[in-house]
């Protein structure tokens, strides 16, 4: 959990490293923080392999719909070594309740669908906890911390939410949508501005 107040680097004043990218700010891609959800308190922190049980608990706990939105499968939750694999990622990222409930979850990583610097995205929050700016949260996060990992853009594939999903992604950048089927998508331009969206980031700059 990140209590301390210690300056925060900023954009302006990271080092950047061959592809321009603000390198110093690679420490805060996996530095947990803290959100408070109406009364609850969540901690936002990178996955781990020893999230599976968790994750997938959260998928029992989702609705095909959310299901279907965010991985296409016909409503059905992803595998278990679908999980596992999407829990190794550096870009992984998991809203836990004191208790140790997982209660959402994004991750993101190459789409070889799309260009080099293109990052596939998803993002899934458990029903009950929708619309309280939990996504926004993950979101913003991620945004940044794909930026710091060399990507230029996020791709989503939302399946129902489209126009949900487009509002969702303009917060952190210009967003446009590809009605390409079968899959059509979305695409995100990121730029160094993004970083600030990183979450430990944005709540050392609040203290
Ligand atoms: C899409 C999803 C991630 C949004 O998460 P969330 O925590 O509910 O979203 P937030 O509360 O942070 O909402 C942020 C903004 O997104 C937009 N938004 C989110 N859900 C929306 C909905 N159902 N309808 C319209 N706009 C919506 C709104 O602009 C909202 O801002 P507002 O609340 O100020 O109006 C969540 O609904 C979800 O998990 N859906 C299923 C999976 C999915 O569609 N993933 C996206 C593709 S990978």
């Amino acid at each position: 959990m990140t209590t301390a107040c210690t300056p925060a680097p900023t954009a302006a004043t990271s080092k950047s490293d061959a592809n321009g990218r603000p390198s110093s700010l690679a420490i805060w891609v996996r530095q947990p923080w803290m959100l408070r959800v109406g009364t609850t308190n969540l901690l936002i922190r990178g996955t781990s392999a020893r999230d599976l049980a968790a994750v997938g608990a959260m998928h029992g706990r989702c609705s095909a719909r959310t299901l279907l939105d965010r991985y296409r499968a016909g409503g059905r939750a992803p595998s278990a070594v679908a999980i596992e694999r999407a829990l190794r990622r550096t870009l992984g990222f998991v809203a836990c309740t004191g208790r140790g409930e997982i209660v959402a979850m994004a991750v993101a990583g190459a789409d070889p669908a799309h260009q080099a610097g293109s990052a596939e995205i998803g993002v899934v929050v458990q029903d009950d906890w929708q619309r309280q700016g939990l996504g926004r949260e993950l979101l913003t996060h991620i945004a940044g911390a794909a930026f710091v990992c060399g990507y230029n853009q996020l791709i989503a594939y939302p399946a129902t939410t489209s126009t949900a999903a487009q509002q969702l992604l303009t917060v952190v950048g210009r967003t446009y949508a590809v009605p390409d089927p079968p899959n059509p998508h979305l695409h995100t331009y990121l730029t160094e501005s993004s970083t600030l969206g990183l979450g430990a980031v944005r709540e050392h700059l609040a203290c």
